[in-house]
């Protein structure tokens, strides 16, 4: 008998490790880039006092938070548009300017999920290589064909951390015929530092093809409630609103994301614990005698040098101390696992269960 034909193939995951925690001890995932902190104080508050209205739809164009944002950035509230999470976002750009046949263009190991917006579109996605994983910008100005509608640049990029320098990421923008989108994805452009994301922001300048995506998630520790926000030509954004739902951001999640930017003090000490510790365990790991590549993310990739190796202490993580980590997934980072920045504490466990897996 025949049956419904899908268009989409399942992502090939390694997937994480899901079984009992064999000592019974408590799981701590650092598989997801995500921050490991509470909500701040004020977003507490809001959520509380939205909570008693969750009947309600949170309004489609988050008029009160792309407000904040635009004072917040130095942007015009109507080049703003947000999103269930910026991966929504993602996906709504994919819709608007690629079809089947269109090739969508980004790094050898950009984040996974531009391939997926790529599937999704029918359009062919095309990898340019990368120099010591990082992006390699004439690569990808060689990789442009007369098919290429979109480019995607996440920076610093998911799996590897790394980041392109502004110069080199100014002259790809200048240097991509004006008829390709660009998307430069600063998903942890927070922990880079506020000159970085200005900087990224002003490529939009005089430009109606450069876009930027952010996120909640991240910096914000906000990844469970799903808000992102683009910054867009102001006459791509009637495209943007068609391809995207109309309750994409619930109202908690919008009065959440508001307040955050109201807590800046709070946000910004965080991401400096972040990268304090990020710095820390870098260095320590280093001496262990492991590869780190230099990140500047909320996350660090690493590798014993051998990927049965890499994989044994993936697994050692989990049955020694609890800790999920990520097996990178893409073609090439075989050898690597990542992880992200915990607590303090977190990070400590991390340190002594490596310490135990090398001297076992
Ligand atoms: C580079 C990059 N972009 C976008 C996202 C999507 O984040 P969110 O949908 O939570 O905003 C992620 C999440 O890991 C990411 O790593």
């Amino acid at each position: 008998m025949s049956k419904p034909h899908s268009y989409l193939e399942p992502l090939v995951v390694r997937g994480r490790i899901s079984r009992p925690q064999p000592k019974g001890l408590p799981i701590v995932n650092l598989g997801f880039n995500e921050l490991p902190y509470g909500p701040t104080p004020k977003v507490e508050q809001a959520l509380n006092e939205t909570l008693p209205r969750a009947y309600a739809y949170g309004g489609p164009y988050c008029d009160a938070l792309r407000d904040g944002l635009a004072a917040a950035n130095g942007l015009e509230a109507d080049e703003i548009i947000c999103g269930n999470g910026s991966e929504e976002l993602l996906d709504v750009i994919a819709r608007n300017y690629a079809r089947g046949g269109d090739e969508i263009l980004i790094s050898a190991y950009g984040y996974i999920q531009f391939e997926m917006c790529a599937r999704r579109q029918g359009a062919r996605i095309v990898k340019a290589p990368e120099a010591d994983f990082v992006t390699d910008v004439d690569a990808l100005l060689g990789a442009i064909t007369d098919k290429t509608k979109l480019l995607f640049l996440a920076n610093p990029n998911n799996p590897t951390g790394t980041l392109l320098p502004m110069a080199q990421m100014q002259r790809l923008v200048d240097n991509v015929p004006s008829h390709i989108m660009v998307v430069l994805d600063l998903a942890y452009g927070e922990f880079v530092d506020g000159e970085y994301c200005r900087a990224t922001h002003r490529m939009t300048q005089g430009r109606s093809n450069v876009i930027v995506t952010r996120t909640f998630s991240k910096a914000y520790g906000l990844a469970g409630l799903r808000v992102g926000w683009t910054h867009a030509p102001k006459d791509a954004l009637p495209g943007l609103y068609a391809a995207r739902g109309m309750g994409s951001v619930n109202a908690m999640a919008q009065a959440a994301a508001e307040a955050a930017l109201q807590d800046m003090d709070v946000v910004n000490a965080r991401v400096s614990e972040v990268v304090a510790e990020r710095q820390r365990l870098a260095g320590v790991l280093t001496q262990c005698g492991l590869k780190v590549l230099p990140s500047e993310t909320n996350f660090l990739m690493i590798t014993t040098g051998e990927a049965d190796e890499t994989e044994a202490l993936v697994v050692h993580l989990f049955d020694d101390a609890g800790l999920v980590v990520a097996r990178t997934r893409e073609t090439g980072l075989e050898d690597w696992m990542r992880f992200s920045i915990g607590t303090p504490a977190q990070n400590d466990l991390l340190l002594a269960s490596v310490a135990r897996f090398l001297d076992g």
